[in-house]
């Protein structure tokens, strides 16, 4: 078991050539607990409304530039029938925080999307009220994801402005969504400014506290139409507990690995942010340290750009790196394996006893 101290260790350093050896753990713990198969996940944009004005977040309520859409249940059933096409187990359903989705549209949605096919479902649309998270989970929901971002409590408040939410923290809704049954996952972003070594290192040991089923962990990267998109950040360097992360690369590889040796049986996808900043390489490297998910758009390609948490996202100009056959090229080239199941959680499983 990795302690404090050893994570702030493998965090503070940047040498390629000691790196190597964390890589290397990570690749062999992945290999060992869940073997080659990656797991694909076809996510449908629902909605770009939000009713939040996380500090973050390009598609916040404030931010006027962005041209609102929600999908209607024809379009997303289209998007399924996408992914039925393509040989996708599982179909992530994500959308910002707002009340215009409505109870009954998720409700209908799942309801229609089991009886048209054998997926798993996960849905992502925020800190929704507990009655509605145990509505989706009746009508057929089997995952959730709710990233808790940072768990240092100042740092959260700091970047999530005050607004009523019927949740104490995000650790409650996690583990209210436990015990509702779902397959939980969670995660945070790399390098948010005001994030330093040693809240990092709190971050990555609570993926394991959790028991989540699945993290991600993807780099922050600044929005100009955002509060944190506007603000000049100091870069430090990185050798002291008290630095500022950086959002880079190589330290939100570092974050996947540290993930994939604390909690070997968690599903980890190598996150689009990651590849939005080595479109080149950023998936590959992701799934040779540690990642064994990945999450191709399926979104209705004219909807696509309106969905912009934070700028040049891959999969929206750049088709070809998302394309189905690239996807599977890519996959294939690294000696891994496409799954042909829905892909849950051993972490999951072990905890139902299979
Ligand atoms: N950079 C990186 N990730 C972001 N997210 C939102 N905005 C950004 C950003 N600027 C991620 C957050 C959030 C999810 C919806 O997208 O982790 O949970």
């Amino acid at each position: 078991m990795l302690t404090k101290y050893e994570i702030i260790r493998w965090l503070t350093k940047t040498d390629e050539r000691e790196l190597i050896k964390l890589w290397r753990m990570a690749d062999d713990a992945r290999r060992l607990f869940l073997g080659d198969n990656v797991h694909l996940r076809g996510i449908i944009e629902l909605s770009n409304h939000c009713d939040r004005s996380c500090w973050y977040c390009g598609i916040n309520a404030k931010n006027k530039r962005v041209n609102r859409y929600l999908l209607t249940e024809d379009e997303v059933m289209e998007a399924v029938d996408q992914i039925i096409t393509y040989g996708y187990k599982t179909v992530v359903i994500q959308a910002g925080e707002t009340q215009l989705i409505t109870t009954k549209m998720i409700t209908s949605l799942v309801k229609s999307i089991k009886k048209k096919a054998d997926l798993a479902i996960t849905l992502s649309l925020g800190e929704r009220s507990a009655d509605d998270l145990r509505a989706f989970r009746n009508a057929g929901a089997d995952r959730y994801l709710i990233k808790f971002e940072t768990s240092n409590s100042k740092l959260y408040h700091r970047i999530h402005p005050t607004q009523t939410s019927p949740w104490k923290d995000r650790f409650e809704i996690i583990a209210f969504l436990q015990k509702l049954g779902y397959e939980v996952g969670s995660g945070i972003m790399v390098g948010i400014p005001g994030q330093t070594i040693e809240i990092l290192a709190e971050d990555i040991m609570n993926f394991k506290t959790l028991g989540l089923d699945m993290i991600s962990a993807g780099p922050f990267i600044p929005h100009p139409d955002t509060k944190l998109g506007q603000l000049a950040v100091d870069r430090l360097d990185i050798n002291t507990p008290d630095s500022q992360v950086p959002n880079n690369e190589q330290m939100t590889y570092k974050v996947n690995a540290l993930a994939r040796i604390l909690c070997p049986n968690a599903n980890i996808p190598t996150t689009t942010a990651l590849s939005s900043i080595n479109s080149a390489q950023g998936r590959e490297l992701g799934l040779n340290r540690g990642a064994n998910v990945i999450m191709p758009n399926v979104t209705p390609i004219e909807y696509r750009q309106l969905y912009e948490i934070y700028p040049n996202r891959i999969c929206i100009k750049e088709f070809d790196v998302c394309a189905y056959q690239k996807i599977r090229e890519r996959i294939l080239s690294i000696g891994r394996q496409i799954s042909q199941d829905t892909g849950t959680s051993r972490q999951y499983l072990s905890k139902q006893g299979g």
